[in-house]
């Protein structure tokens, strides 16, 4: 292993963390990533074919993916940990056992306080990542005991907290906070990212967006397709209950964001993402009657490649772009 504290925390050759991605992330994407030397990680509903409602079919259906993901590598991979808020936090427990009972070596997780799980994990010798959005919520996760943690920056896809710090300012903000290891995610979709990522003080990286546009992703292939077009300006910021979405703008964020806007009950707007949710447009492909998280990195994005190629076509330019940076640095060393 090498000096990068990331990569020494979990086993792995290159810092680059495949962030979990609801009904995006199963098995095949982790374990390509995993295999290319990065770390992989399963989200939720990952190899689900519908929703349910069942604490237990969602454990083991976790644990199915859990070992397929064993099947394809012998490499270290994750599994997301979504705590959740009220009758959600069942789900959560559920996945904290299947980790435990499958001796899954990392969680990532998000979307709740950092002292519900870690210690639990912990004990269990499982390694504990914890998303944040602030400086606060960092070095709360840190008393908690977690092993690393995440930033996500406004530009990042997915739901995150209400704060809006891009990661140009979190990551340092949070370096400077923690003395933990800290991984850098929202908006990262190539080796510029990865070099300017390390640059705020970073010691790893985490990528949303460019892998679901990947072949292993099971993202519905029209869902790939409209982001590989996405230009720069494709996404927005939706408000939901406890927290902000980026998502893709289509029908759906318009008419949710117009519903909030004329006032919709919170019964109206529930019952509205249900029968529009990101199972409909990532399962179904409805791409623009349905929720599509999306980062604004989706610009940058302009073809379906595998998983590993993404990984080689950023560990292959690091140096190039490393040479090309310290030439436009020259005056100042
Ligand atoms: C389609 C999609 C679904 C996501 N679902 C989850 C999720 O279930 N759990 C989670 O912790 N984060 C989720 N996220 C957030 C990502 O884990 C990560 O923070 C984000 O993708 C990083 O920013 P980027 O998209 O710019 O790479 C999701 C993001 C996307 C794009």
């Amino acid at each position: 292993m090498g000096k990068n504290r990331i990569c020494d925390l979990l086993g792995i050759r290159y810092p680059i963390l495949q962030a979990p991605m609801n009904w995006v992330s199963g098995a095949a994407l982790a374990a390509a990533v995993s295999e290319a030397g990065g770390l992989g990680t399963l989200g939720p509903n990952a190899g689900a074919e519908d929703i349910t409602t069942d604490v237990d079919l969602t454990g083991e259906r976790t644990r199915a993916q859990i070992r397929k993901v064993r099947s394809l590598t012998r490499a270290p991979f994750a599994v997301n940990i979504v705590v959740g808020f009220g009758s959600d936090v069942k789900f959560s427990k559920k996945i904290v056992e299947v980790v435990i009972e499958e001796a899954v070596p990392v969680a990532i997780v998000s979307v709740g306080r950092p002292d519900v799980y870690t210690r639990v994990l912990k004990h269990a010798g499982v390694k504990v990542l914890h998303a944040i959005s602030t400086a606060r919520h960092a070095i709360k996760a840190e008393q908690a005991g977690v092993d690393a943690v995440i930033c996500e920056g406004f530009e990042a896809g997915g739901h995150k907290g209400f704060t809006e710090l891009t990661t140009l300012v979190l990551t340092p903000l949070v370096a400077d906070a923690v003395r933990v290891p800290v991984v850098a995610g929202g908006g990262i979709g190539d080796a510029r990212g990865v070099l300017a990522a390390l640059a705020l003080g970073a010691d790893g990286i985490y990528m949303g967006t460019r892998f679901m546009v990947t072949r292993e992703s099971e993202s519905h292939p029209r869902v790939k397709e409209v982001i590989a077009r996405g230009e720069d300006v494709c996404t927005t910021s939706v408000p939901k209950d406890h927290m902000l979405a980026r998502d893709l703008i289509n029908n759906f964020s318009k008419q949710y964001t117009g519903m909030r806007a004329a006032g919709a009950s919170p019964e109206e707007l529930r019952h509205y993402l249900s029968e529009h949710s990101q199972y409909h447009a990532q399962h179904l492909g409805q791409v623009d009657g349905a929720e599509i998280c999306c980062g604004q990195v989706a610009g940058l994005i302009t073809e379906v490649q595998g998983a590993g190629e993404v990984m080689a076509d950023i560990v292959g330019n690091i140096k190039a772009r490393f040479d090309a940076l310290r030439q436009k640095l020259a005056g100042f060393l």
